[in-house]
């Protein structure tokens, strides 16, 4: 166990771990060395953001889609899907609930609906923009063409948060149908850090088929690509899917990897996310013990929480109300976290404006 405590000093210093050594540390189900793992992370989480816990406002204000990935809910072919689509308005009034609520970002998320035509994510963000100048935007909204993101970005949009969601391409194509490419996705992501965005990436933990190998390719992906922010959870499968029969990851996995994430990149926004959540009570806390920093309380209408189902049993994360609000920040108090209602932006964009100056991948201390 002392070897693999070691692995984790490196990997804290170093920021990265060869292959090998990466895999044995996924293999690793010791207690003393994950409490170790857990320990490193925290402290390299507070060095950066000290104990604060950055909170979303997420809005899914479309349950279309026009894509029909193996895993998903909302995928196209699943007729039991129950559709809507929130209007302009109801979108505006939800973040403008969440805002005097304390939100000052506000993430929509949704299907790939082609309702949502440039014109009309553009209106939305502006006015998102024009209400409330000092609320960052951060758009969940799938594949999109480089001149959509272009405008979407010149709109206001801040950030943009797009899983690759396996960066192994035969992995990839096990779980979406032929017209979905990984190299298009690969794209997207590169076009959304050209363009500036804060960008975010992620995968889903114990998805079909997923080996460690592919886990330490989603690590060394997100080491290289050095995202503002991760988004990863548990697979939870869905029994209207072609993968519904497969079992769920598992929260010690997603802790692990959270604490990983952390280590490659400090900086890094790390949600403890809403599949996390629904697999654990108290998965929300474990993951910030990980070394998770944000949370995403959802601030849809109930009635379309209830209908964004991406996996089964989904909880919805405390925020909805401002009675649950505080109950998220009493639980994170209990750990020794504070929600702050800070903005809470990546720390090279210390007012969305450093992108533009930034240079990525140098003077990297890793030659593995
Ligand atoms: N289990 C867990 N996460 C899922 N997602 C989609 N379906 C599932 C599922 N069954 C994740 C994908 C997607 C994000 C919005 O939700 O990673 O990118």
């Amino acid at each position: 166990m002392a070897a693999l405590k070691r692995l984790v000093d490196r990997l804290a210093a170093e920021r990265c771990l060869p292959d090998a050594d990466m895999l044995a540390l996924l293999a690793c189900g010791d207690g003393e060395v994950l409490s170790h793992l857990f320990a490193r992370a925290r402290a390299a989480r507070e060095a950066v953001y000290g104990r604060d816990v950055y909170i979303r406002g997420l809005i899914e204000f479309t349950n279309f889609c026009k894509n029909d990935c193996l895993y998903c809910g909302i995928r196209r072919s699943n007729a039991r899907a129950c559709r809507y689509r929130l209007t302009e308005e109801e979108i505006l009034l939800c973040a403008e609930a969440g805002y005097r609520m304390g939100f000052r970002t506000v993430v929509l998320q949704g299907g790939e609906d082609p309702w949502f035509t440039d014109e009309r994510l553009c209106r939305i963000v502006r006015a998102l923009k024009a209400a409330r100048p000092d609320r960052a935007v951060t758009l969940s909204v799938g594949e999109r063409s480089r001149e959509s993101y272009q405008k979407l970005f010149d709109a206001g949009a801040d950030r943009y948060l797009l899983r690759h969601e396996t960066a192994t391409k035969a992995h990839y194509e096990a779980l979406h149908p032929p017209g979905l490419s990984f190299d298009r996705r690969m794209q997207c992501l590169a076009d959304l850090r050209a363009i500036g965005y804060q960008v975010g990436c992620g995968f889903m933990v114990g998805s079909p088929w997923q080996t460690p190998a592919d886990i330490a390719r989603d690590l060394a992906f997100i080491r290289r690509f050095e995202p503002e922010m991760v988004g990863i959870g548990p697979f939870i499968p869905h029994r209207d899917t072609p993968l519904g029969a497969f079992p769920a990851g598992t929260v010690e996995m997603t802790c692990k990897l959270l604490a990983i994430i952390r280590l490659l990149l400090p900086n890094a926004l790390l949600p403890a996310t809403t599949a996390l959540a629904t697999l654990d009570p108290r998965g929300c806390e474990k993951g910030m013990l990980a070394g998770a920093n944000v949370v995403m309380p959802n601030l849809s209408p109930p009635d379309a929480r209830e209908k964004y189902a991406l996996y089964e049993g989904k909880a919805s994360a405390a925020g909805e109300t401002a009675d649950a609000l505080s109950d998220l920040k009493k639980r994170m108090e209990n750990i020794g976290y504070r929600v702050t209602i800070a903005r809470g932006d990546h720390r090279s964009f210390p007012d969305g404006e450093a992108a533009l100056t930034r240079k990525k991948g140098e003077h990297d201390p890793c030659t593995t």
